[in-house]
């Protein structure tokens, strides 16, 4: 390697056909907010890859000249990805073709960061490329995990972000430091969070948890670079704050992302508090008023166009069926628009057990098997004055007199 004095870390950024030319004629690497953190750890010196997912080629080798960080160049891409860092070449730039087979037999995953001997074994590919048979051998001899993945640090263990609207996740935390604590009862999934943190904010952005429990979005937030304020109404870790969800103690529309895992009914008992929302029964009215309640608290301490991410599961409890997910759904509709709906597959429950699948067989009905995890937005247009919004899209009937009521 050339620059041996300096201990640097590799990156491949991606680009497309159509963002390709810019980078190379401005010599700007660039991402959008959903990987700023990537860009972010680009410190100056480091050695970096352009990678064109469409035409599955490889460039390098370049240098990070500057460290990244948001609007170097603030109109480059017409503003669409504004963290940047500044490059250069490191000699002649070369490119790899079927870049994707290569990485893969190379054993790097061009998400993630590149230690010394990837960064290597990529810098001598691109001066001698070689037969993908040697590669395994090369890969072998560098000491890489079968299968081809790098040697796991923090990074590696971080799931990818979910494309799909159904998310299932074998553990309820990842990495090396613990998200919440497993031994909560009702603890939210640390991916949900993650996912909906790297999707709809930005580094240094404030995220909301009224209802924190054990303070999953806390420490997610925290390794993300996100700012977050946490309550509960009976708080079991320091950095939560006491307080009733109904009422926050925060300024209108001053927070960028809000999460809430409620109480689904009074199915746990979370703890003594009098105020505590999950003692209401999910088969009585009562239930979604108060939660219409902390809805409308969350609507008011948003910002304008910003999220808010709200996970709830179905009951099914002496033999009745409450479809609690569309009840609250319809009470988060009052207040704001639809991003989407995400079904979050349950697992590690207690009825995950071989006596409860042979009773849901033998008296016919079925063991709850997913979540909705329900994605909304504060519209960026007009102010609700905090009170409900009369219509209730659930109510409508296909009868018109009905509709216009
Ligand atoms: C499903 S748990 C949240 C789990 C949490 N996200 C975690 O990962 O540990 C629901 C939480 O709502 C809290 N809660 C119930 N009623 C509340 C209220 N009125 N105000 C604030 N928190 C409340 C409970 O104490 C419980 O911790």
């Amino acid at each position: 390697m050339e620059n041996t004095k300096h201990k640097s870390s590799g990156y491949i950024f991606g680009c497309t056909n159509k963002s390709e030319k810019e980078c190379l004629e401005r010599m700007l690497f660039a991402t959008n907010k959903v990987y700023a953190d990537k860009i972010l750890k680009v410190k100056k010196g480091d050695t970096l890859f352009l990678y064109n997912l469409d035409s599955d080629k490889l460039y390098g080798v370049f240098r990070a000249k500057s460290a990244g960080r948001k609007d170097i160049v603030p109109d480059a891409w017409n503003g669409r990805y504004p963290y940047q860092v500044e490059v250069e070449k490191e000699g002649k730039i070369k490119s790899i073709m079927d870049a994707k087979k290569v990485l893969s037999k190379l054993g790097i995953d061009w998400r993630h960061s590149l230690d010394e001997s990837k960064i290597v074994l990529l810098q001598n590919y691109l001066k001698h490329p070689v037969d993908l048979k040697t590669i395994r051998l090369t890969a072998k001899v560098s000491g890489m995990r079968k299968g081809g993945l790098p040697n796991s640090s923090f990074e590696e263990d971080k799931p990818a972000l979910e494309a799909t609207t159904l998310w299932d996740y074998p553990r309820q935390s990842y990495g090396n430091t613990p998200k919440g604590d497993n031994k909560y009862a009702g603890v939210t999934p640390a991916f949900i969070i993650y996912n909906l943190v790297r999707r709809y904010t930005e580094p240094g952005d404030l995220v909301v948890d009224p209802m924190a429990g054990s303070g999953t979005t806390m420490d997610v937030c925290r390794e993300e670079g996100r700012r977050c304020i946490a309550y509960d109404i009976a708080p079991v870790r320091p950095d939560v704050i006491q307080n009733d969800a109904r009422n926050i103690p925060l300024p209108d529309e001053s927070v960028d992302m809000i999460f809430v895992d409620s109480p689904y009914g009074d199915n746990i008992r979370y703890n003594d508090h009098p105020a505590d929302i999950g003692k209401i029964s999910a088969e009585s009215e009562e239930f979604y008023e108060e939660l219409e309640k902390v809805i409308g608290e969350c609507h008011r301490i948003l910002k304008k166009g910003k999220v808010l991410g709200w996970l709830i599961g179905d009951q099914w409890v002496r033999k009745r069926f409450t479809p609690v997910g569309f009840k609250v759904y319809r009470r988060l509709c009052n207040y704001f628009e639809t991003v989407d709906i995400i079904c979050v597959a349950r697992r590690n429950q207690t009825s995950n057990t071989g006596i409860w699948y042979s009773r849901a067989l033998r008296f016919n009905f079925y063991l709850r098997g997913f979540k909705y995890l329900f994605i909304m937005r504060k519209s960026a247009g007009e102010t609700l004055k905090y009170s409900s919004r009369k219509s209730k899209w659930g109510e409508y009937s296909r009868d018109r007199k009905n509709h216009m009521n």
